[in-house]
């Protein structure tokens, strides 16, 4: 063998080794097409020794030839190897980083509240039978919320310990009924309104008291109203939102601002009657306080009882949203747990 013979095959194994050393400093695409330029490319030195072949000893030249196709393969499969683990073919670039079969990041694009949909449910309701909705204060005096409603001086329900009051005259809103007030010294009958709101009163928390809650007001005041379109509007009303196998019924009750008043209950959802759990064996469930309204608030509002008639209610949004999704604690709607809300 040749001088000539022995430096190239001693060029190739060099090269060998130069080549795997860079290569384990290849760390991305970039240094990658750098490492194949540099080792494989047109100007590289293998193209310098694969031309150089012919300049050397016939006798040389198929160990030689050998020699250099072994280290082209080896470069090639070196290369391979760093393609696949660097990633797919555009490896580095912004594309390669892109994988177009992977599922979309949605955007939490959040639902409504069970609260909102419920109270938008009942609003859907009133607000085709021609209810407009009125707002009142959460901070109310003792004149809207117990004076004009009726309730004697002494009522309990006056009491700090049912109601939290701000000061001596004002309070957090134990209901929406001054609403009713509101909407009655600025408006002339016939009036319909229908008023959402929160209202606070001083329970302890358990499964079906919490201190901040919310109700539906509804009021009509006109001409010739009685109880029985009271009943009716109701009854579609529960139909409405229960399903039309619902039923009714007036239980007697008393409101010192509603005479005659009743309790509104539905059949139970759960059973349909029969009596189970969340009826108490009863086949009934409490919805809504109602009645017709009392002459003393009309008149405490400036009407004469004797010319107009109206009939009221109120309802309790937490509870119907409570039996209409099968809830049941009313602390889910205030912990903002997000397993919970994801549902609606
Ligand atoms: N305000 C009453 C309550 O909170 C409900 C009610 C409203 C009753 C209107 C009759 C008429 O219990």
């Amino acid at each position: 063998m040749t001088e000539d013979a022995k430096k190239f095959l001693a060029e190739v194994t060099a090269l060998k080794t130069a080549a795997e050393k860079a290569a384990t400093a290849v760390s991305d695409g970039k240094a990658l097409e750098r490492w194949r330029i540099e080792f494989l490319g047109r100007k590289s030195p293998l193209g310098r020794l694969s031309k150089s072949l012919t300049s050397l000893a016939e006798g040389d030249r198929p160990a030689a030839g050998k020699a250099l196709n072994e280290l082209r393969a080896d470069l090639k499969a070196e290369y391979e190897s760093l393609q696949k683990r660097l990633g797919p073919k555009k490896a580095g670039t912004d594309e390669a980083r892109l994988d177009y079969t992977l599922p979309g990041v949605q955007p939490p694009i959040g639902t409504l509240h069970p609260l909102t949909k419920t109270y938008y449910e009942i609003t859907a309701f009133f607000a085709s039978l021609g209810f407009n909705v009125a707002h009142g204060p959460e901070v109310e005096d003792e004149f809207h919320n117990f004076g004009a409603l009726n309730f004697p001086p002494d009522h309990p329900s006056r009491d700090a310990q049912d109601t939290l009051y701000v000061n001596d005259e004002w309070l957090l809103r134990t209901h929406t009924s001054p609403a009713q007030i509101r909407v009655m010294l600025e408006q002339r009958p016939p009036l319909r309104v229908i008023v959402p709101g929160r209202c606070f009163r001083a329970d302890a928390v358990d499964a079906s008291h919490y201190p901040v809650f919310h109700q539906v007001e509804g009021l009509l005041v006109d001409e010739n109203v009685s109880l029985g379109d009271l009943k009716g509007t109701l009854t579609a009303f529960a139909e409405y939102i229960f399903g039309p196998d619902t039923k009714m019924r007036f239980r007697p009750h008393f409101f010192p601002f509603t005479e005659p008043s009743a309790e509104v209950d539905i059949s139970c959802v759960v059973c349909g009657g029969e009596g189970c759990r969340t009826c108490g064996g009863k086949g009934w469930l409490e919805i809504a306080g109602a009645g017709m309204v009392h002459p003393n608030v009309f008149r405490n509002v400036g009407y004469d009882p004797e010319q107009w008639a109206g009939y009221a209610f109120g309802m309790g949004v937490e509870r119907i949203a409570m039996l209409k999704y099968g809830i049941d604690d009313i602390r889910l709607f205030y912990e903002n747990d997000f397993a919970f809300l994801k549902q609606f």
